[in-house]
C-alpha cells in the first residue's frame, strides 16, 4: 500500500537501484539493501535536501539571459561563428579533446545535486527517475570519450566530422538527452550549437556550464534559446548546419525536414510500447515492471510501456489483477518537492489526445484503475489503466505521452507478436515470461529496438543497452544512442591510403 512505501528506496527497477548514489564506497548490484541500512538513511537525507531545493531554484536562469538570440541577424552569426569555431576543435589533438570530455563527465557528477533541483523545478521529474538518469548523462561522456579514440584507429578511411551540429533535445529526458546528444557531437569533432527545449531550459543551461567549465570552448558550444519559431527554422535550415540531432515526436522529425530536405537527422522519434504477459511468467515482477515502465516520469518516456498484452489465462487470473494493481498503489502523485510523490504533474497541461487518453474509453473498454485529476491547472494525474482495448483501436495504435496504459487480450503469443508488430513505432518491447522457447520465439519476431525481456522497457543504459527505434521511432540514420556506431554516423568517411 502507499503507506508502506519507503519514499527513496524504489524497489521495482533493479537496474535503476544499482544507480542510486552511494554516500560511501563503490556503487553495487542492488541486493535488497535493507530499510535499516546506514546508507539508506543517508540517502533519503540528501535527496530530501534536493527536494527542499527545487520550489526556489534559479539555477541557470542567468545563463538563459546571457545566451537568448532575438533576432536573425544574431543568429547568423552564432551559426557562422560555430563553423569557424569547428576547425580549432577539430585540429585539437585528439588526447585533449577526450580529457575534456571525461572530465565533462566529472563536473556533471559534480552538479548531480544541482541538476535534481532543476529538473524537478522544471519538468516535475521525481528524484527517483531524475537520479539515474544523470547517472546516463555522466555515462554518456565517458562512453563518447572512448569511442572517439575509435574513429581513428580506422584503417583505410580517414573520418571527417561534419563541421556544425544542432542538437534539439525534448523536455522528458531533460539531462540525459541534451547531454547525449552534445557530448556525441563534441567527441565526433563537431561544433555544437544546442537549443534546450523551452521547458527545460534551466536544465540545458546547467549542462551547458558543466561542459564549459570541463574545459569544451565556448566557442565550439553554443548554449541558445531563440526568441520566436522562426529562428528555430532559420537554425535547422541555415546551409552551416551540417547535421542535426533530434529527440521527439515523429511529426516534429518531419516538420524539420521539411526545413530542409537534404540536412541529415540522426533523430529518435516516437513509440508506442507494449509488454507481453505469458502464462510462465513471474506475475510478481511483471506487475511491478509493467507499472514501472508505464508511469515512470507520468509515462512521458518514448520508451514507455503504454500497452500490455496478456496471453491466453493471464487476462483471467485474478493473482496478475491483483498484483497489478499492488504495483499501482505503490505510485503516490504528487509535485516533486513532496516527500512520497513518485509520479510528478506531466509537463504541459493535459489536452487533445493525452486528456482523450485520461477520460475517454472507447467501446468495449473499462477502466481498471481510472485516473483522476488532482489540481487545478490539469498537470497531476493519478495513472489509469485500461482494459479490453481492441486490436485496431485508437488506443492501441496512438501514443499518449502520459500515465495510460491498456490490457489487450490476445489467445496466443503469436497473436499477441502480432498485435504489438502491427503498431506503425518500433522503439522498445518487453515480454515476461520463464520460458525459454517463448523467449526465443519473442526475440525471433519482435520489430522493436530495444527489446527486454522480464525487466522494465525504460531505462536504457549506455554501452550495455544501445538506445534506439525501428519503423517510425527512427528517422534519418538510426543509429542507437551509446553504442558502437553512433559516432561513425555524426561525420563522413573518405578513403585514405592504407599506411605501409
Ligand atoms: N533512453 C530512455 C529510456 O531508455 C528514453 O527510457
Amino acid at each position: 500500500s502507499i503507506a508502506m512505501m519507503p519514499t527513496e528506496v524504489p524497489t521495482p527497477n533493479r537496474v535503476m537501484d544499482r544507480r542510486q548514489p552511494q554516500p560511501e564506497g563503490p556503487r553495487g548490484e542492488y541486493r535488497g539493501t535493507p530499510d535499516t541500512d546506514p546508507a539508506v538513511a543517508a540517502n533519503r537525507e540528501w535527496a530530501a535536501g534536493i527536494r527542499a531545493r527545487m520550489q526556489d531554484s534559479q539555477l541557470g536562469v542567468q545563463t538563459i539571459a546571457d545566451t537568448t538570440i532575438r533576432s536573425s541577424e544574431e543568429l547568423d552569426q552564432l551559426i557562422v561563428g560555430a563553423e569557424t569555431a569547428a576547425d580549432a576543435w577539430t585540429a585539437m589533438p585528439l588526447a585533449e579533446r577526450v580529457e575534456i570530455l571525461h572530465r565533462a563527465g566529472d563536473e556533471l557528477e559534480k552538479r548531480r545535486a544541482d541538476l535534481l533541483e532543476v529538473m524537478g523545478a522544471e519538468a516535475g521529474k521525481v528524484v527517483e527517475q531524475g537520479d539515474p538518469e544523470i547517472s546516463e548523462a555522466i555515462d554518456f561522456a565517458h562512453y563518447y570519450a572512448r569511442s572517439a579514440e575509435l574513429l581513428q584507429q580506422v584503417d583505410g578511411a580517414e573520418y571527417v566530422p561534419a563541421k556544425v551540429t544542432a542538437v534539439i533535445p525534448p523536455w522528458n529526458f531533460p539531462a540525459a538527452i541534451p547531454a547525449g546528444g552534445v557530448l556525441a557531437a563534441l567527441a565526433a569533432g563537431s561544433a555544437v550549437i544546442f537549443k534546450p527545449a523551452r521547458v527545460t531550459a534551466r536544465t540545458g543551461a546547467v549542462i551547458a556550464e558543466a561542459l564549459w567549465e570541463a574545459g569544451v570552448p565556448r566557442e565550439a558550444l553554443r548554449f541558445v534559446t531563440l526568441e520566436g519559431r522562426e529562428l528555430g527554422q532559420q537554425l535547422l535550415s541555415h546551409p552551416s548546419v551540417n547535421q542535426a540531432i533530434l529527440t521527439g515526436a515523429y511529426e516534429t522529425a518531419e516538420l524539420f525536414r521539411s526545413f530542409r530536405s537534404d540536412l541529415p537527422l540522426l533523430a529518435e522519434t516516437s513509440g508506442k510500447n507494449a509488454i507481453i504477459v505469458t502464462p510462465s511468467a513471474d506475475f510478481d515482477l511483471a506487475a511491478k515492471d509493467i507499472a514501472y515502465s508505464a508511469f515512470g516520469h507520468a509515462g512521458q518516456k518514448c520508451s514507455a510501456a503504454s500497452l500490455v498484452v496478456v496471453v491466453g489465462s493471464v487476462a483471467k487470473s485474478e493473482r496478475f489483477r491483483r498484483q497489478l494493481l499492488d504495483a499501482v498503489d505503490g505510485y503516490e502523485v504528487g509535485m516533486p518537492w513532496t516527500e512520497g510523490a513518485r509520479i510528478g504533474p506531466i509537463a504541459v497541461p493535459a489536452a487533445g489526445k493525452l486528456l482523450r487518453g485520461l477520460t475517454e474509453l472507447e467501446p468495449g473498454q473499462s477502466w481498471m484503475v481510472q485516473p483522476r485529476q488532482l489540481d487545478e491547472d490539469e498537470k497531476l494525474w493519478t495513472p489509469g489503466i485500461r482494459e479490453g482495448v481492441k486490436p485496431g483501436s485508437e488506443f492501441h495504435m496512438t501514443e499518449y505521452f502520459g500515465p495510460v496504459t491498456g490490457i489487450i487480450h490476445a489467445e496466443t503469443l503469436d497473436e499477441a507478436i502480432e498485435i504489438v508488430n502491427a503498431v506503425e513505432y518500433g522503439l522498445t518491447s518487453g515480454l515476461h515470461s520463464l520460458d525459454v522457447d517463448e523467449i526465443q520465439h519473442w526475440l525471433g519476431s519482435i520489430q522493436a529496438g530495444n527489446a527486454y525481456i522480464n525487466r522494465v522497457i525504460t531505462g536504457a543504459i549506455v554501452q550495455r543497452q544501445p538506445f534506439g527505434g525501428w519503423k517510425k521511432s527512427a528517422v534519418g540514420a538510426g543509429t542507437k544512442a551509446g553504442g558502437p556506431s553512433y559516432l561513425f554516423g555524426l561525420g563522413s568517411w573518405l578513403d585514405a591510403p592504407v599506411s605501409a
